[in-house]
């Protein structure tokens, strides 16, 4: 059915709805979205012309790609899914806009071909996967890289994860996850870039930038990136996944948006609403958040998609009878794109031609997603990332390879070196390298990557190997299987113990304890495990852990009695190289944790941008009626920030300046960096400032910026930091970004619980 008489008929049929839409803050989009349709070639307008509204619908429903059993349900639920043929059926009659997470080239090509050449308008599909860090090669989780505190080289990575995948005839990837995670609880926190807001923002523009690279959208290597999921999706109760958020405006507006808006910033086109409510409005049906914020407020003129069945939730959430109404209360609060409920294409038609949805706004949905597809260039050539030859050609090259190595070494956290037990010599110690992690091509790439395989990974056995002079010297024991005892494990691992000069033991979380669906009410290494390191421990000889993991840990015991421990998360095709460099020192540990590890599970949800409370415990012992646990300070294990070097780096010297920030102006604060030991070391040097008293009670500390400066043995450099007033806003009493004259205290500090060097400063 052509367009005006439907939208006359909908007048008709729906005055009342189309009063409530005039009235509505919505309809200020479509002025906005008029605004940009002016933009859009003349050819798109007339293409909407003749759409029709089973067209339009069409082009909003996205389904999991059912081409070779699909890999979109192999980390999504089973949905209602059709055989490949029926898809071609669908692109045929113009009832799918494109697939996600299929299966390259050949699938691509086949399925363009027809909507191409057989659908009545030829609008190009648009392909779309879940590239999160990496594609065929894979990088490390996205926690992982957030731990390099280089904002640059997850640009580096998404670039290179963009152009494989864009080499394989994806389009669009949703990624990257940008939500702050502070409860380790939730297994979703490993996607994430941590519990800070500001190095949050920098990796999500990072990532972006990657993604999208530097030649417009329309490049052949470029895939249009996904800030996901809006919002506060990392704020669920308890840490479980899909949970209820209850979050005050403020925390949405100072912590959970800011990643957003760097995202948006940095050019994402498109941005995905997140399954849970926040305040008992799901986000997939959120006005405010949809429109009110995200389109009015911040002028965000791209695409809203729901996440994987989204729109369908909002009957189990008990805010939707049924599907119809689920469809209109969806579509209506901006989300333009349905994900894989097919909700869209069943249930739009009726709801326009009852007036219940307005015929402008189905248009403006329908416009953004055909901006998108003109964006990336797929109306000047739907093939331009199609291309089977390409797809063999452009993966996994030795430059990919070099930089998942490069990024892997990178993401190693130091945690503990007693007595200066790492690096390793190369020669001349017997090791035993014991744990379900010594060996094996499995748990290396982690939780969410839906094109690499562990098979294409090279494990921590063959990078030992590679690096020491005499692999003889090497001997390797299970000891434990990831989640429960081996036969004769423990044994055997104390024997090659006792034969060894040192221990290397690799132990932690297997791949599918963190991601999507895999909170834990513990988060421990599992007991089968603890019990290897314990009987390995009683040997006596000198240990070092590798802990694999994809979220903090609470390390207890022997692990945590351990002399050195590296957090080696899962770090991708590259895995057992890049731990080998760092092991043994061809490359020094420089990254720091973009997570707090706390003392144990009961602190969840503990970051260090906590507040205060009305009765802090003053640093030491607990004090009675003080803010403590019975059982420990409230304080991490290891904070946030925190992260050793092989040098010896000592903090001195802070120069204030005339400690006087003027309204204006911006005050440069600088300290002495001394490496005063015998290797080489790349430190990240943090800054930290806390509002002293404000009209809103801020944290303890907070990060303002941070900075790598290498130092070579016995070097020493002065650093320096500008702060200005922007630096300071927060979000005040009326839920406006505000900055109040008065007191800060400032820290240049290697981790975000270290004192380093501090002082008070004045803003006027
Ligand atoms: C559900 C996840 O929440 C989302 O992050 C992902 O992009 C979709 N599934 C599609 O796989």
């Amino acid at each position: 059915m052509a367009e005006p008489s439907v939208s006359r008929r909908a007048v008709m049929m729906g005055a009342g709805a189309m009063a409530a839409w005039a009235a509505s803050p919505a309809r200020a989009l479509l002025a906005q979205a008029t605004e940009q349709s002016r933009a859009l070639p003349a050819a798109v307008e007339a293409l909407l012309g003749q759409m029709s509204v089973e067209e339009k619908a069409g082009q909003l429903t996205l389904m999991a790609a059912a081409w070779s059993g699909g890999a979109a349900t192999a980390l999504n639920p089973a949905g209602a899914r059709s055989s490949f043929d029926g898809q071609l059926a669908e692109v045929r009659a113009g009832r799918l806009t494109g697939v996600f997470n299929g299966n390259g080239a050949t699938m691509a090509k086949r399925m363009q071909s027809v909507a191409m050449r057989e659908s009545r308008l030829r609008i190009p599909l648009l392909f779309a996967a879940d590239v999160i860090h990496g594609f065929r090669t894979v990088f490390p989780v996205p926690m992982a890289e957030a731990a390099s505190f280089d904002p640059d080289l997850a640009r580096r990575t998404a670039r290179a994860a963009g152009a494989e995948a864009a080499a394989a005839g994806i389009d669009w990837t949703f990624a990257p996850m940008v939500d702050i995670t502070r409860d380790a609880r939730w297994g979703r926190s490993v996607e994430g870039a941590g519990e800070d807001v500001l190095l949050g923002r920098l990796i999500a523009a990072a990532r972006v930038k990657g993604f999208q690279g530097e030649h417009g959208l329309a490049a052949p290597d470029a895939v249009a990136a996904c800030a996901k999921h809006f919002a506060a999706y990392g704020a669920v109760e308890a840490g479980l996944d899909y949970n209820t958020v209850d979050v005050s405006e403020r925390t949405l507006r100072e912590i959970y948006f800011p990643p957003f808006q760097s995202a948006f910033d940095a050019g994402a086109p498109t941005v995905m609403a997140s399954f849970n409510e926040i305040s008992g409005v799901p986000s997939t049906a959120n006005p405010w958040l949809l429109t009110d914020v995200l389109r009015r407020e911040w002028g965000f003129g791209g695409l809203v998609v729901s996440d994987y069945t989204g729109d369908e939730e909002l009957i189990a959430h008990g805010f939707a009878v049924d599907a119809r109404e689920a469809t209109k209360l969806s579509f209506m609060a901006g989300v333009d794109m349905s994900m894989q409920s097919g909700f869209y294409i069943r249930h739009l038609p009726g709801l326009v031609a009852a007036g219940e949805v307005p015929v402008a706004r189905l248009n403006e949905a329908v416009r953004r997603v055909l901006a998108l597809k003109v964006q990336l260039g797929l109306f000047d050539d739907p093939f331009r990332r199609i291309d089977p030859r390409r797809e063999k050609t452009q993966v996994r090259t030795a430059r990919t390879l070099a930089l998942a190595r490069e990024a892997g070494a990178r993401s190693i956290v130091m945690l503990k070196n007693d007595g200066g037990l790492l690096p390793l010599p190369r020669s001349g110690k017997r090791i035993a390298l014991i744990g379900p992690f010594a060996s094996g091509r499995h748990d290396l790439i982690g939780t969410w990557n839906v094109y690499g395989t562990d098979a294409e990974a090279v494990d921590l056995e063959t990078g030992v190997r590679a690096m020491v002079k005499d692999a003889s010297l090497v001997s390797v024991v299970e000891g434990a299987g990831l989640d429960g005892p081996v036969a004769g494990g423990i044994e055997a691992a104390v024997a090659a113990a006792r034969a060894a000069d040192v221990v290397v033991l690799a132990v932690g979380e297997h791949a599918r304890m963190s991601g999507e669906a895999q909170s834990r009410s513990a988060i421990v290494v599992p007991p089968a495990q603890m019990a290897l390191a314990e009987a390995v421990a009683a040997t006596g000889k000198p240990m070092v852990v590798l802990l694999r993991n994809g979220r903090a840990l609470a390390l207890e015991g022997a692990v945590l009695g351990a002399s050195a421990i590296l957090v080696t998360w899962f770090l991708g095709s590259q895995d057992g190289p890049a731990i080998a460099d760092v092991l043994f020192g061809a490359v020094g540990p420089s990254a720091r944790l973009p997570v707090s590890f706390p003392h144990a599970t009961g602190q969840e949800p503990y970051h260090y941008d906590h507040k205060s409370t009305g009765r802090p415990n003053p640093p030491g012992a607990p004090q009675e009626y003080k803010t403590h646990y019975r059982e420990f300070a409230n304080k991490a294990l290891f904070p946030f920030g925190h992260g050793l070097t092989y040098g010896a780096i000592d903090y001195a010297d802070l120069d204030l300046g005339d400690a006087q920030l003027t309204a204006s102006g911006a005050m440069t604060v600088r300290a002495t960096i001394a490496n005063s030991g015998t290797r080489a070391a790349e430190e990240v040097v943090q800054l930290y400032v806390r509002d002293l008293a404000a009209s809103v009670t801020r944290p303890v500390r907070e990060l303002k910026s941070f900075r790598r400066v290498r130092l070579a043995p016995g070097e020493r450099q002065t650093v320096s930091f500008t702060l200005r007033r922007p630096d300071l806003l927060f979000i005040g009493r009326e839920l406006k970004p505000t900055v109040e004259p008065g007191r800060f205290r400032l820290w240049i500090a290697p981790s975000a619980e270290a004192e380093g060097v501090s002082g008070e400063f004045s803003l006027g």
